[in-house]
């Protein structure tokens, strides 16, 4: 029997109960509800709404309630219509006519509001952490490249030698920055606690919502009952940021999978994250990599579920938005998943610096330095620049690089061509002197590698 049943609702169709029922979906929030409910109780019988040793009695049951649930001594019963209904029909069979006051003042409208948000304070926190160790372990897998040479691209066309170190640290900073948005999420869904607004008009009775916010650890109670019940912006917020780690993985694992192709092979994926064919038996692919691709649309698919479950919606609550959990919490699944096995693949990616060096040594990725060496030596820049594009083009009619053309022929294009032309040119030199700050040049990067680490040290 649901909760709301009375003499004057008739009974509910069963395909209609069942199809209203949100209880698979909302069991995840038992612990937020129940602590919740314990703030609530606590407020009703400061206020004296309800007795002191009455709210002292429902504060206790749920507490009981919350530890037997966690030493599986007590059960969710599946057949409530949802988490909130189960809880207080459970406390009611435990506390009788006393049970039944945990309700005062309330409704399930802020009631749901406040769990989703308590619950959502815990999964920002628990995403925050995996990010930052994201961060980490591929600021560790840095450390050991600081100076394993690879082509940096634009357009995926070679374009200047960097280290594979620079090119993960690229990655942190995403991770890095992933971390501060969920951070900041969090301050802004604990910035008004809805209880207290009841179902969308709060109530006659004199609660205390300071009292309640307090409780909670928010830091006010909602300045609109409507509004109270209705904002699920802290959840889109959440989706939008999770959606955004998701590119970020997303292109990490294309990287790999790019890189773990014989056409680059600059990385190989061990077998413990990668998998065969059923016909081809040479095959190992990287299907980890590619699910961590892949898994972006489900997130994605998550926000603009919610953006357009909430869009158009009218004030206040509407039962639409019961669906919007079940959006939020798959994503949330999804990512923390995610966020747990990529520095697990990584650690598990052994890099071939030979494949790296190999192909950072064709296309002529050191053209800008051979340019540069001309503006030292005073010619303007564009000159410099058809200078060289005319001694890459004798390079590649003579099968010829730079490092290996004759100083003869590199006279022939300019009279500023001393023997020093081959240091500049040197891969290695490349990327040391590109020293500036937020450069590859080693030195900058252990800079870069050794902040990180200090900063994510308090985590
Ligand atoms: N299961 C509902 C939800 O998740 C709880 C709120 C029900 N409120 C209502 N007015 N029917 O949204």
């Amino acid at each position: 029997m649901a909760i709301w049943s009375n003499n004057y609702h008739g009974s509910m169709n069963e395909k209609a109960f069942e199809f209203n029922s949100s209880i698979d979906a909302d069991a995840r929030l038992v612990y937020a509800d129940i602590a919740g409910s314990i703030a609530h109780a606590k407020m009703l019988g400061k206020t004296n709404i309800i007795p002191r040793e009455e709210a002292e009695a429902l504060v206790n049951e749920l507490g009981k309630m919350n530890d037997e649930l966690q030493d599986g001594d007590l059960n969710i019963d599946f057949s409530e219509e949802d988490i909130h209904s189960f809880l207080e029909a459970e406390l009611t069979r435990r506390l009788g006519a006393i049970g039944k006051k945990v309700h005062t003042g309330r409704s399930r409208n802020d009631q749901v509001a406040t769990a989703l948000k308590l619950y959502s304070v815990s999964a920002l926190e628990h995403l925050s952490s995996l990010a930052a160790n994201v961060a980490l372990a591929l600021s560790e897998k840095a450390e050991q490249h600081l100076e394993t040479i690879m082509p940096g691209y634009t357009h995926l066309q070679r374009a200047q030698p960097i280290t594979f170190a620079h090119h993960l640290m690229a990655y942190t900073e995403m991770f890095l920055r992933d971390k501060s948005r969920l951070d900041d999420a969090k301050e802004r869904v604990l910035h008004y606690l809805p209880l207290g607004s009841a179902a969308l008009a709060t109530t006659t009775l004199p609660l205390d919502r300071a009292f309640t916010a307090e409780a909670l650890g928010f830091k006010d109670f909602s300045r609109n009952s409507l509004d109270g019940v209705s904002d699920r912006d802290h959840s889109l917020e959440m989706l939008a940021d999770m959606s955004i780690i998701m590119v970020h993985i997303s292109r990490l694992a294309e990287e790999v999978i790019i890189w773990s192709s014989q056409e680059f092979g600059f990385v190989k994926i061990r077998d413990t994250f990668s998998s065969g064919s059923s016909i081809m038996p040479q095959k190992k692919n990287p299907d980890i990599a590619e699910l961590l691709r892949g898994k972006s649309g489900r997130v994605f698919g998550d926000l603009m579920g919610v953006l357009t479950l909430m869009k158009g919606l009218p004030l206040a609550y509407n039962k639409d938005m019961q669906e919007e959990k079940e959006l939020l919490f798959e994503a949330i699944d999804t990512v923390t998943f995610c966020l747990e096995i990529l520095p697990a693949m990584l650690n598990d990616m052994d890099v071939i610096e030979e494949a790296m060096l190999t192909a950072s040594q064709k296309g002529y990725l050191n053209a800008t330095d051979c340019a540069d060496y001309l503006v030292e030596k005073g010619i303007p820049f564009r000159d410099a620049y058809q200078i060289t594009g005319n001694i890459l083009k004798e390079c590649e009619e003579q099968n010829l690089t730079l490092e290996n053309f004759p100083l003869e022929m590199y006279k022939k294009h300019s009279v500023a061509f001393d023997e020093t032309i081959y240091k500049k040119v040197d891969l290695k030199e490349c990327v040391i002197r590109r020293n500036v700050a937020g450069g590859p040049a080693p030195e900058r990067v252990k800079e870069h590698i050794d902040a990180v680490k200090t900063k994510l040290e308090d985590y």
